[in-house]
């Protein structure tokens, strides 16, 4: 199958006939591109998870059109979930409700509820409307590998196994939406990102931080996997020095290490060879993804050093890396 990159308008005809006729579509959103199929269709739900190698109890967003009324799929919402919807939909905030069971059995997992997700990328509500369908989409990446930031990373990860990648140029969220179970009497944060805790709280009077226990089934089955990983070596560091000897240790033998860190240390490792993750916890977020693919294609080993700041859009940040790097807290 060939695979095309289409952008600017290009691509709306051929994305609906896709959709309609069961193929899988990949499209840009403000946090990472998305791998699109008819939430209705089973066959097309069930050709995500094939192209993926994603395992099969790990649930997938639909994504709605910003019109769409989504009474249509879920057993009614608490009411902090409509005024979070009202304070920042569409946007990076996924919400889990009570499901009806209308879309495919197999967007869910078994569970009884339903993820749902309006992005805000112009580019994004641009396909919604065309197909007019809920889309169900993971990130657009192998499974266990780094989610895409541009059109090049999908077709990386798949070309010649999709008819079409939607162009919407370079994502400027860079992390996955923050996925919030709305299906208690306190909203509870799943995966945090670039909606936070204090956000949230903010308008719902309350966010709770969900951990699973040790031994238990985490809610949001997709935080139980390793996740985000670059496909080179990896190292992390809490200390710059630390990091330094490891980077070194690296060049003796003959290997071509990088360092990745937050801009404030730049100077520590001036003369190296170091990726910038940037100043604010925006910037990290938008430049960590590419910079992780970037290095399997120029690194033998990646080391990274905690960044200082922690709060905010940081903690979606921090997670990430943890995972990249295999980094248990
Ligand atoms: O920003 C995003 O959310 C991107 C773009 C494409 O929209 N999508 C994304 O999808 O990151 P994915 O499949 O890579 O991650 C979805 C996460 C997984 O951790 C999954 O377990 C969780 O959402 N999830 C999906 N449905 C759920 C449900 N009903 N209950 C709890 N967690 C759910
Ligand atoms: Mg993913």
């Amino acid at each position: 199958m060939k695979t095309e990159i289409r952008s600017g308008g290009d691509w709306h005809e051929a994305a609906k006939r896709y959709i309609e006729e069961g193929e899988v579509v990949a499209f840009h959103t403000e946090t990472v591109y998305g791998l699109g199929a008819n939430a209705f269709d089973d066959g097309a739900v069930l050709k995500i998870f094939s192209l993926k190698g994603r395992p099969a109890d790990n649930p997938l967003i639909v994504h709605v059109h910003k019109s769409y009324d989504i009474s249509r799929l879920i057993d009614g919402e608490p009411s902090y979930a409509a005024a979070l919807r009202k304070a920042y939909l569409p946007g990076p905030l996924t919400m889990v409700y009570p499901s009806i069971g209308k879309v495919s059995k197999y967007v869910s997992c078994g569970l009884n509820t339903l993820a749902i997700r309006v992005p805000s990328s112009p580019c994004a509500q641009e396909f919604l409307r065309e197909v007019n369908l809920p889309i169900a989409a993971p990130s657009a990446n192998l499974s266990k590998h780094v989610s895409p930031v541009t059109a090049q990373h999908v077709y990386d990860d798949f070309a010649g196994k999709i008819p079409l990648i939607i162009d919407g140029g370079a994502c400027q969220g860079g992390i996955e939406s923050t996925v919030l179970d709305c299906t208690g009497d306190v909203p509870k944060i799943l995966r945090e990102g670039l909606v936070t805790r204090e956000m949230i709280a903010k308008v719902a009077g309350s966010c709770e931080l969900y951990r699973a226990k040790a031994g238990e089934k985490p809610k949001s089955p997709g935080m139980a996997y390793q996740h985000y990983s670059p496909r080179c070596r990896t190292a992390y560091f809490s200390s710059p020095e630390k990091a330094r000897e490891c980077y070194f240790e690296e060049q003796k033998q003959g290997g071509s290490p990088y360092l990745l860190c937050e801009n404030a240390l730049l100077p520590a490792f001036s003369g190296l060879k170091v990726y910038d993750l940037g100043k604010t916890g925006e910037e990290m977020a938008r430049n960590l993804y590419a910079l992780l693919r970037r290095a399997e294609r120029e690194a033998t080993l990646l080391v990274a050093v905690e960044p200082k700041e922690h709060g905010g859009v940081m903690a979606g940040v921090l997670n990430r890396l943890h995972r990249a790097f295999g980094v248990i807290v």
